[in-house]
């Protein structure tokens, strides 16, 4: 059964969601499950932009049958190779044999790597800035390297104003219904999701998606389309600037997050006490997180958010607690920068975890250490507090600066 949504006169949505999936790239938990959107333009000439995921690929197919009604596909367009957006494009070479393939050099490499059909004899290769016109519509070509692999680009229809911007300003989150993102509550609902996406997926790169940032602003987009997650077509600027804070590695909002692992509770009731006299100097914005307890996907995007960041680890094997260690492994291979933060050890002899986490904050970019490394041996104990105390009167400065 066909569900395709009509966006404009001959711009149609024929994408799905999954809510099956419980591990997007098998790594990151999608409670509220995942679309892959796909877009087909019904102009003098027919352009499909992008396919869709296997698992949604009847779906998607039935779709694109219904909105052809009939006549042939004309141009696929590949702003990205990633299976989630690429796997059904051999079937649709199989369904639609005179289909040409638009793409850059890089797209036609990943595709002759990732399946067996003969792309050179179809391909339509674009440079940046090119554009294909398919009668009424214009698409312009803006290369946007490593947002999220080298070879993706977006696509600008000068006709529409829409810009086809492939996994960039996308969110988990299954579709519901409601296609656009004035027509959900975003902000409460969808945000934390969209910022945990762009973070994990794509944070390691924010120097490029800052170019890709600044090239985009010379379009006059009316109106955005990812290959996830709901259209933009209302408060564009506001999305754009969050897309801007993230990539700069700009905290999100003033405040104090306190992640800590702990073992049998000592390390976790020192924080709840940092936590509770950060609270009393006048801290208001505080969010804690056992790092046990909550995927690691959800803290990197946390600590991306969040001005203030204290990390508390026991010491486990003479290393980081594992739980620990794995945020801030993460934390590095995003490129994680520009924080006020503290460390806290904990440990009943031989304690490391305080140096290593340090030694790893120290080669991230701008990080400012509002105290030296706090130790606690076994359990905080009232000779301690001071310590804590003057960690909390820094974080209340940070925070309320
Ligand atoms: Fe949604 Fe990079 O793929």
């Amino acid at each position: 059964m066909q569900n395709i949504r009509r966006i404009t006169d001959d711009v149609f949505y024929v994408g799905a969601s999954d809510r099956r999936l419980a591990l997007f790239e098998n790594v990151y938990p999608i409670e509220r499950g995942v679309s892959y959107n796909s877009y087909i333009v019904l102009d003098e000439k027919t352009v499909l932009l992008d396919t869709v995921d296997h698992s949604v690929s009847r779906e998607f197919l039935e779709n694109v049958e219904a909105a052809l009604a009939g006549r042939a596909l004309d141009y696929l367009v590949v702003n990205h190779m990633e299976p989630d957006h690429c796997s059904v494009i051999a079937e649709l070479v199989l369904r639609y044999p005179g289909v040409k393939i638009v793409g850059n050099q890089k797209t036609v490499q990943m595709i002759k790597q990732f399946y067996s059909f003969d792309v050179d004899s179809r391909a339509y290769i674009v440079k940046d800035g090119d554009t294909l016109s398919t009668g009424k519509h214009s698409f312009t070509f803006v290369f946007a390297p490593m947002v999220h692999w080298p070879e993706v680009m977006v696509a600008f229809d000068s006709a529409t104003g829409i810009l086809f911007s492939a996994d960039a300003f996308g969110t988990f989150g299954a579709l519901s219904g409601n296609l656009y993102a004035d027509e959900v509550e975003f902000e409460r609902e969808w945000l934390d999701d969209a910022r945990r996406y762009y973070i994990n997926i794509v944070g390691k790169y924010g120097v490029q998606v800052t170019n890709t940032l600044k090239k985009a602003a010379t379009l006059p987009i009316k109106m955005i389309c990812p290959l996830h997650g709901p259209i933009w077509r209302e408060n564009l600027g506001w999305f754009i600037g969050k897309y801007s804070t993230w990539a700069g590695y700009e905290p999100e909002e003033k405040g104090l997050l306190i992640v800590y692992s702990t073992i049998y509770g000592n390390t976790a009731n020192a924080m709840d006490k940092l936590a509770a006299l950060a609270a009393e100097k006048g801290v208001r914005n505080i969010h804690m997180y056992d790092a046990s307890k909550t995927d690691v996907s959800v803290l990197v995007s946390e600590c991306f958010r969040y001005s203030t960041i204290v990390f508390a680890s026991p010491t486990y094997n003479a290393e980081i607690f594992p739980k620990m260690s794995m945020l801030i492994t993460e934390l590095k291979e995003h490129a994680f920068q520009n924080r006020d933060v503290a460390v806290v050890e904990n440990g009943t002899w031989a304690l490391s975890a305080g140096k290593k986490i340090t030694e790893s904050l120290e080669g991230m970019k701008n990080m400012r250490f509002l105290v030296p490394t706090i130790s606690i041996k076994s359990s905080l104990k009232a000779d301690q507090e001071g310590l804590l105390e003057e960690l909390a009167a820094k974080a209340a400065e940070s925070v309320n600066a």
